[in-house]
């Protein structure tokens, strides 16, 4: 029985499926996260033979010394974690442990957007121009170097967090007042055109499950105006010719930046002129429920899938590309906590049965903060075998579903 021990497993909630998934295949699981003991869900605890809690993930010094004082007497066969601020953190534990994987330089690549592209461009790839710049000045001069437009963001960004377009000194000049002038940025040639994702599942650096998700519209919009129901639409046909040259960067970053095992998340553009340019990548699972869009377009249960590829090495989940399913995120309109739900039971009455999920904020909740979490006041799953008609009910779900706040 091979022991795997899991950075992150209780929040967000479907970290916990992959604990289960793990537990399926038969592995021994030990778990690493933040909360108590006591509070985990019965069905998490099920799934684990071991569980530590440390004060933070996000404390990596205190956390490693942590893992290594309680894990160390355990034979650790793997070190996993399917949440973005732990991968360098069972980066450096999987080192200590010996076991397989990505190592903390490897890691690095995947965590730092500089280096990321840095590696992605030796490869020959085509990533936008960029450069680093650690103060208002060097940003200054990386945006003179890479020309307007740009796109600031922070190094170590999440979910647009801080990025901007920016088409002269002057929005530049605000951009950074806005997010903070003594940070590190990455300044990029601004990328004009639509986003899509490339989702993997690999064995020892052979891609066993692919997928392709499209952003509508693109994260930097669709996080930055609040009346919007961004939505990410995992699609049917994603061996379409027109995505050929997204899938091929995807395999070349993925052996360019040595991913091994594992999920790996990759955003890339393709400009009008039908250009593909990567956007950036991630050694883990995409979030924001993108794992239930893969799962509900092929009635199939990644997480077992997943730990089925790093437990045994083998994927052996049959499946077909049954439908485009999107996910539709709501905000609700006014402050304060969900007074109204409209239109739901029009939208139900009229396509219902290409609804698989619902998870809307009660009555009574209070708002999510837009700004901070995708999921926003809730989400709906829609999926249909045909793009086009899954786009027009994914847009009625959007201008048709409204949430009142008070
Ligand atoms: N070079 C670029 N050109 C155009 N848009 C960009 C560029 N870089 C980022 N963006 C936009 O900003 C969003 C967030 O940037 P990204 O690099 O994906 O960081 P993160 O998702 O970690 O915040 C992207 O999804 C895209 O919409
Ligand atoms: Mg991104």
């Amino acid at each position: 029985m091979k022991t795997v021990l899991l950075l992150g497993c209780a929040w967000p909630t479907e970290l916990s499926f992959f604990a289960r998934g793990l537990a399926r295949v038969g592995a021994r699981v030990l778990g690493v996260d933040s909360h108590p003991e006591s509070h985990l869900p019965p069905d998490l605890r099920e799934s684990l033979s071991g569980y530590l809690q440390v004060t933070s993930l996000f404390d990596g010094q205190a956390a490693f010394d942590a893992i290594r004082r309680w894990a160390g007497p355990v034979t650790i066969d793997q070190v996993e974690t399917l949440w973005e601020p732990a991968v360098l953190l069972a980066a450096r534990v999987r080192e200590a442990f010996g076991a397989p994987g990505l190592s903390y330089d490897e890691a690095l690549c995947f965590r730092d957007k500089d280096r990321m592209k840095q590696a992605v461009s030796a490869a020959g790839l085509r990533t936008p121009r960029h450069q680093r710049g650690s103060s208002a000045r060097e940003c200054a001069e990386a945006a003179e170097r890479v020309g307007f437009p740009i796109c600031l963001k922070p190094v170590a960004g999440a979910g647009s967090e801080n990025t901007f377009r920016c088409d002269s000194m002057a929005e530049l000049e605000a951009a950074l007042n806005k997010a903070g002038r003594d940070r590190e940025y990455n300044i990029e040639e601004f990328i004009d055109g639509e986003e899509f994702t490339f989702d993997t599942i690999s064995v020892e650096g052979r891609v066993v499950y692919e997928s392709l998700s499209w952003y509508r519209p693109r994260p930097l919009i669709g996080r930055s105006v609040e009346w919007i129901s961004p939505q990410t639409v995992t699609l049917r046909e994603y061996d379409a010719p027109q995505f050929d040259e997204g899938r091929e960067l995807g395999r070349n970053v993925l052996r360019a930046l040595k991913h091994q095992s594992g999920f790996a998340h990759m955003e890339w553009y393709r400009k009008s002129d039908g250009e593909v340019v990567f956007g950036e990548i991630a050694a883990r699972p995409p979030g924001a429920h993108t794992v239930d869009t893969m799962n509900f377009a092929s009635d199939i249960d990644l997480f077992t899938g997943w730990a089925e590829a790093i437990v045994h090495g083998t994927f052996d989940v049959p499946f077909e590309r049954l439908y485009n399913c999107a996910i539709v995120f709501k905000r609700a309109s006014g402050q304060g906590r969900i007074r109204r739900i409209e239109g739901l039971e029009r939208i139900l009455a009229s396509f219902g049965e290409h609804i698989p999920c619902i998870d809307l904020l009660p009555i009574g909740a209070s708002r999510r903060d837009w700004v901070k979490t995708l999921l926003s006041d809730g989400y709906v799953f829609v999926r249909h075998p045909d793009l086009e008609t899954v786009c027009e009910m994914a847009d009625r779900i959007g201008t048709d579903l409204q949430l009142y706040a008070e």
